[in-house]
């Protein structure tokens, strides 16, 4: 029986050292992409795809991601005194049911994998999944949504996968494509950021994951992979076979806010999709550009 998906983990412990000295005393997935910060798209997407239940995985510095679920009473008073009911909309769309949220600390950064094995107590026997907030996805349909369907359809673990250039595959956990079928493949295995010359594939895992408890047994192992960290990729590797395996090519486009340039990217990108900001957008980034 496949059993519905409740609940999901966000790893958010990282210290965020690409964007210094943003992020000195800024927990990186505080960064805005216009006006929302990347773990509000997270949670909102996750929650698109049925998600009640959420846990994030931090660490020391962290608290303000906890908080910007919360009711802010002050702000919301304010808000009314002034008469601003959209913006109190939008206020109340971030305060999370009370209990849905949870936090736990990864006391030292010791990898994915290792982020992912201290949420074992929240997850339990259940399927899970997880959002990396800083890949951040513009799609139709929310790209974890797009990994519950065909999760639906086939239980086991889900990743979401994107064709990369070869020369990137060393950033990426990589599949090992047993079979294609288009828009959802069968994966033999999976290695964490191979060499170029190694990799089996230039199909890489993009941050959305779906996973069955199973991964937690691996996890306890803390084998050391990629870089001298636990590495999820492994862990979830050594379940092939025992559970099904499926990587999902979704519909959508997927911004790297961990690197600069991906960024700013976003920021455009999603700035283009927003009626109240686009003709403005395009018209400054005609000046930047003014051959195209
Ligand atoms: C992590 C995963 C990797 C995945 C990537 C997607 O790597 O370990 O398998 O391809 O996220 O963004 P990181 O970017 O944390 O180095």
């Amino acid at each position: 029986m496949i059993k519905p998906l409740r609940k999901a983990v966000l790893p958010v412990a990282g210290l965020g050292t690409r964007f210094l000295p943003a992020t000195k005393a800024l927990a990186k997935e505080m960064l805005p992409v216009v006006d929302k910060p990347l773990i509000q798209y997270a949670i909102e997407e996750a929650r698109a795809a049925g998600i009640e239940l959420f846990c994030m995985i931090t660490g020391r510095g962290k608290t303000a991601l906890v908080e910007h679920f919360d009711i802010a009473y002050e702000l919301e008073t304010t808000l009314r005194e002034r008469g601003k009911p959209d913006l109190l909309d939008q206020l109340r769309g971030t305060a999370m049911p009370p209990g849905s949220i949870v936090s736990v600390r990864q006391q030292v950064p010791l990898g994915l994998g290792h982020a992912i094995w201290c949420a074992r107590a929240f997850v339990g026997d259940e399927p899970f999944a997880i959002l990396l907030p800083d890949d951040l996805i513009l799609s139709e349909t929310p790209c974890l949504k797009q990994l519950a369907e065909v999760y639906h359809e086939t239980g086991g673990n889900v990743v979401a996968a994107l064709e990369v250039p070869r020369a990137q595959v060393s950033r990426y956990g990589i599949l090992d494509v047993a079979e294609d079928k288009g828009r959802v493949v069968v994966a033999r295995g999976m290695v964490e950021k191979p060499a170029v010359a190694a990799a089996p594939s230039n199909l890489a895992i993009i941050g959305r994951y779906i996973l069955t408890p199973e991964v937690f047994t691996h996890l306890a192992r803390f084998e050391k992979g990629a870089g001298g960290e636990i590495q999820l990729t492994d862990a979830i590797a050594k379940t092939i076979g025992s559970v099904p395996f499926h990587g999902v090519r979704f519909e959508g486009r997927r911004f790297d806010c961990g690197d600069k340039l991906g960024y700013l990217e976003a920021h455009v990108a999603f700035a283009l999709k927003r009626p109240d900001l686009a003709p403005g957008v395009r018209a400054f980034l005609r000046t930047y550009c003014p051959d195209h």
